[in-house]
């Protein structure tokens, strides 16, 4: 991947104003020269993100997040940094596009060949006259041309050797082919897995084909569906049917639908509900979630109706309600899934239920209920029980309250008597969390040494004249990070004449640990201006540090050497550096 000059980043960069960009995100409302509004990439309460028109980069002084307009861009909608670069030059008017493909990883590459093939090759089959059988199924079941053709639903043939043998003319290791999963070896050599199927391709997060289902469509067979085993670039954990091309509606609404099968995801969005994920099948893992995490703040899971699609939403709330989402619940009646329940009564219908969804508490409620018997004392008993440990584990008084008063109305028990079951729930819980000893974070005293350089760093961003100044008095910062940042600072002056926050940081874009030490600096509660006698002081300080160092060295060295010859070269050394008056800093 060649990088992205700097010069060009610099330009698009100056066409756009940091100011607008975030604001057209988050509502700022300016104050003295800057710009506040609550942080997105913190649970903020209180406006701690300030915008800068004047130095164009963002800090936040609270959780310390900082950068550009393209590190914003990038962060807010988790794309790439080469997508952040498009995204604002297409803010900027600018006719300006650099290859994110450029991103795909280099390993691997043969199995994302692989992929892209195969996908081709089902593609083609099904368009042709053996793939009449197939269209007919699909047609059948109400799935369109369009839909064949935006989905690449494609066609695995009868003849078991077909994939295999055009990969093999492409020349393709046979090492490479079996490890993508797709051809297989047994005792009569070499063949495809997939014969006599529908294809539905699987794309990764971004959008490249990474794996296959397969269905059956005439026939009986014990497997509906193979899936591609584990690869080293298909992990069923990691990857969310539809997810790519669901990103943008997903964002745009701040609303993502997750349903469980292809074809459920493959109606929703044939009928215009294009902000819709599917699990396969699978349950949801902390890495799903997070993933869903990063489209939407309303989640809304819509399974299958029946007690299985029922289950699984119980889980995947548990998983989402990990990472802080809390979505809503829409059940299907009739034990229907989403794509029968379409095709039944309609998209209208469908839509009105997603507007209406369940919370969570009321379908954990109605979950928990279901096919106990109220007039038995043994289910009340385990109802209430369940009931009281899910919300022992929520903070909302209100919703705790409201939900009290639920379950009073169910089981006939006093809410006073139910309140006191969960206030010994919770107290119970609390116990519980003050005996895991709490790993205090000691934070090291910051030395003045360290506050010099960090404040001199600080300056060089704001002035040439500082930078000017520590080029040519400095000579050695001792932390390393900050005398690499100072290092960078000075050259891109070198190179550039000039310097700006804002450019800096997409010099140093690539550098993830020059980034981090830049955030360190930016985000300090040092004043605007500087004195050249404060800069000074500041470099004095460091060079008495390095002084006392040197001393401390030769110190060590002296003792161990044995020629006394030697060591009275070591002590002249010492006393001169002393006397240069930085014994007086000891
Ligand atoms: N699935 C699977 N293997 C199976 C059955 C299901 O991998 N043997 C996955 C598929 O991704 C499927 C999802 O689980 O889409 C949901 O299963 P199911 O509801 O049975 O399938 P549908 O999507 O409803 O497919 P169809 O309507 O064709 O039966
Ligand atoms: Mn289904």
């Amino acid at each position: 991947m060649s990088a992205i000059p700097t010069e060009e980043l610099n330009e698009i960069r100056r066409n756009v104003d940091i100011v607008d960009v975030i604001s057209s995100y988050i509502p700022l409302t300016p104050k003295g020269k800057n710009y506040f509004g609550k942080c997105p990439f913190h649970d903020d309460h209180s406006p701690s993100m300030s915008v800068s028109k004047e130095r164009q980069i963002y800090t936040c002084f609270s959780c310390g997040a900082t950068g550009n307009v393209f590190k914003f861009v990038m962060d807010y909608e988790h794309i790439s940094f080469r997508e952040s670069v498009n995204l604002v030059a297409a803010k900027a008017g600018l006719n300006y596009r650099v290859d994110v493909r450029n991103n795909a990883p280099k390993v691997n590459k043969e199995l994302y060949e692989i992929y892209d093939l195969s996908a081709k090759i089902y593609q083609n089959n099904i368009n042709t006259a053996v793939g009449k059988e197939a269209k007919q199924y699909l047609k059948s079941r109400d799935i369109s041309d369009e839909a064949i053709k935006e989905f690449g639903i494609g066609l695995a043939l009868k003849n078991k050797d077909v994939v295999t043998n055009l990969l093999r003319k492409k020349n393709y290791s046979d090492n490479d082919l079996i490890k993508s999963g797709i051809v297989i070896r047994n005792d009569n050599g070499m063949h495809d897995i997939y014969y006599n199927r529908i294809m539905f391709p699987i794309w990764n997060v971004s959008g490249q084909v990474v794996g296959f289902s397969g269905r059956v469509f005439h026939g009986e067979t014990n497997y509906k569906y193979i899936n591609t085993k584990e690869t080293e670039i298909f992990k069923k954990g990691e990857l969310l049917y539809n997810y790519h091309r669901a990103k943008e509606y997903a964002r745009n609404t701040d609303t993502v639908i997750i349903m469980e099968g292809q074809l459920d995801v493959i109606r929703a969005f044939s009928v215009g509900i294009k902000n819709v994920i599917g699990t396969m099948g699978t349950a949801i893992t902390k890495n799903h979630a997070l993933l869903i995490k990063r489209l939407a703040k309303n989640v809304i899971l819509c399974f299958d109706g029946d007690n299985a699609g029922a289950k699984a939403t119980m889980s995947c709330i548990k998983e989402l309600e990990k990472v802080e989402i809390t979505p809503k619940v829409v059940r299907l009646k009739d034990n229907l899934d989403p794509d029968e329940y379409i095709k039944k009564y309609g998209k209208d219908s469908f839509v009105s239920l997603l507007k209406h969804p369940l919370t969570t508490m009321d379908f954990k409620l109605q979950y928990l209920k279901k096919g106990k018997d109220f007039s038995d004392a043994v289910d009340v008993s385990s109802y209430v029980k369940d009931v009281i440990l899910e919300l022992s584990q929520i903070d909302d008084e209100v919703l705790r309250e409201v939900t009290l008063k639920k379950i009073s109305a169910d089981s006939n028990l006093d809410i006073d008597f139910l309140r006191k079951i969960l206030d010994n729930n919770t107290a119970k819980k609390e116990k519980e969390i003050s005996k895991i000893p709490i790993k205090r974070q000691v934070k090291k005293r910051e030395t003045k040494y360290e506050k010099a350089e960090k404040a001199l760093v600080y300056y060089m961003l704001k002035s040439t004249e500082v930078i000017r100044i520590y080029d040519k008095k400095m000579t050695y910062m001792p932390t390393e990070r900050y005398r690499l940042l100072a290092r960078e600072i000075s050259y891109f002056y070198m190179k550039y004449g000039t310097i700006n926050e804002a450019d800096f940081m997409n010099f140093i874009a690539s550098n993830e640990s020059l980034l981090a030490a830049l955030s360190e600096i930016l985000v300090l509660p040092l004043k605007e201006n500087y004195t050249v006698l404060e800069i000074e002081d500041y470099i004095q300080t460091i060079l008495d540090y390095n002084m006392k160092m040197e001393i401390e060295r030769l110190k060590k060295v002296m003792k161990e050497e044995i020629d006394p010859l030697k060591k009275a070269e070591y002590a002249t050394q010492i006393m001169t550096l002393k006397m240069r008056g930085v014994n007086n800093n000891d």
